[in-house]
């Protein structure tokens, strides 16, 4: 009852206000009632209306900068709708700004820039060296945001930092193919005859505050040959504990043993590994030679094509070689020999490998070996 008896009194003025009560709502019918229709407009910023077309109570409407232009840290960029269908107060939160500076490879953005996006024409951000970089004293590390909204022009205020020289390793090489900056590689060579122990490059990087190798230099160790091999009725003269590239050996025929092949034979290397040129020299008895006729037959049919000599050449060979092991001794030794050193410069051309050398070596003597025999077997005949 008691709450009943407010209502009474209330209802009856209003009933009496009627007519000028739904003049109100006639006027304010675009506008429901409640609403604080479109937000204000606001310079250089649009609201994200998102499609919406009635703003109720409440209602919470941000903007958003236009092009080239950033919201001011600090500033209002919504407004709300308040009681009484009025939006809240905004003021102009937008200003033209340059875009977050160039990230460079060589330098960061100091502390209080990195984390900011608000630019203004005048700002003045700076730069700090990166790991591997130092200042250059002269330059400085500042950008403006220019009147166009452009950065001044990054110079190379921060250039890398150098790496020590590398030196050089004993028997061996550093190519350098890019200087020794940082970021740089080196990479590491033994000279022939020399084998690699360790690293076959480095790196230019951070170490600590500075910069350093990566790796230490490499070493280069001497390769050896095997121990020469001995031979029965000769010697080896002034044996060597080593042998190493290039190195040879003489041998050396007890008396009344005569050498069949080279009296030297040198230390090639081949994969890393040393091996000698070839077999070495036999040394036979006078008696044993009568033996050699019948092995003599074979080889020389055998070896005329592996001289690899054009078919010109290769007849004039075989024609030579048998009138002269009847016919006059010396000369025809010294012809056909000085024909097959002509070979070998052709064979081994272009490359001087050990392969090769070894190949044309081994046929070179194998052939005056043979020719020595036959020489002999033509002399004693
Ligand atoms: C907008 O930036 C200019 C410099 O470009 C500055 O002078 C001005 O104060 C800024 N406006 C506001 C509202 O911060």
């Amino acid at each position: 009852m008691t709450v009943a008896r407010p209502r009474v009194p209330a209802a009856l003025p209003l009933l009496g206000e009627l007519p000028r009560l739904l003049l109100l709502v006639l006027l304010c019918l675009p506008a429901v009632w409640g609403d604080c229709g479109l937000p204000p407009e606001v310079p250089n910023a649009q609201p994200a209306l998102e499609g919406r077309t009635s703003f109720p109570e409440d209602t919470v409407i941000t903007y958003k900068c236009e092009e080239s232009f950033v919201k001011i840290p600090g500033e209002k960029d919504s407004v709300i709708c308040l009681k009484g269908s009025q939006w809240s107060d905004i003021e102009e939160f937008c200003n033209r700004s340059c875009e977050v500076p160039t990230r460079l490879n060589s330098a960061s953005l100091k502390q209080p820039y990195i984390t900011q996006n608000y630019f203004p024409v005048g700002t003045v951000v700076e730069y700090e060296c990166r790991p591997g970089y130092r200042r250059e004293p002269s330059l400085s590390t500042k950008l403006t945001c220019l009147q166009n909204l452009k950065w001044s022009t990054a110079v190379e205020f921060c250039k890398k930092k150098s790496c020590p020289n590398p030196g050089e390793i004993r028997n061996g090489q550093i190519d350098v193919p890019d200087g020794i900056l940082f970021g740089a590689t080196i990479s590491f060579s033994c000279n022939t005859g020399y084998k690699l122990f360790g690293s076959t490059s480095s790196f230019c990087l951070i170490s600590g505050s500075s910069v350093q190798w990566s790796d230490p230099l490499p070493e280069c160790r001497e390769i050896h040959c095997p121990a020469p091999p001995q031979i029965d009725n000769g010697i080896i003269q002034g044996e060597r504990d080593h042998y190493g590239y290039r190195q040879s050996v003489t041998y050396a025929c007890n008396k009344g043993f005569t050498m069949i092949g080279e009296h030297s034979i040198y230390c090639t290397v081949n994969n890393d590994e040393g091996e000698w040129s070839g077999p070495p020299p036999e040394c036979r008895g006078k008696s044993l030679t009568s033996k050699v006729p019948p092995t003599v037959q074979k080889p020389t049919t055998v070896n005329v094509p592996t001289t690899e000599v054009s078919p010109t050449s290769q007849k004039t060979t075989t024609k030579t070689t048998t009138p002269n092991a009847q016919a006059t001794r010396s000369t025809p030794v010294s012809r056909t020999t000085k024909h097959f050193h002509e070979t070998t410069p052709n064979k081994g051309s272009g490359t001087t490998s050990g392969t090769t050398r070894l190949l044309s070596g081994h046929t070179c003597f194998t052939l005056t070996g043979l020719l020595g025999m036959l020489v002999t077997v033509g002399l004693l005949t």
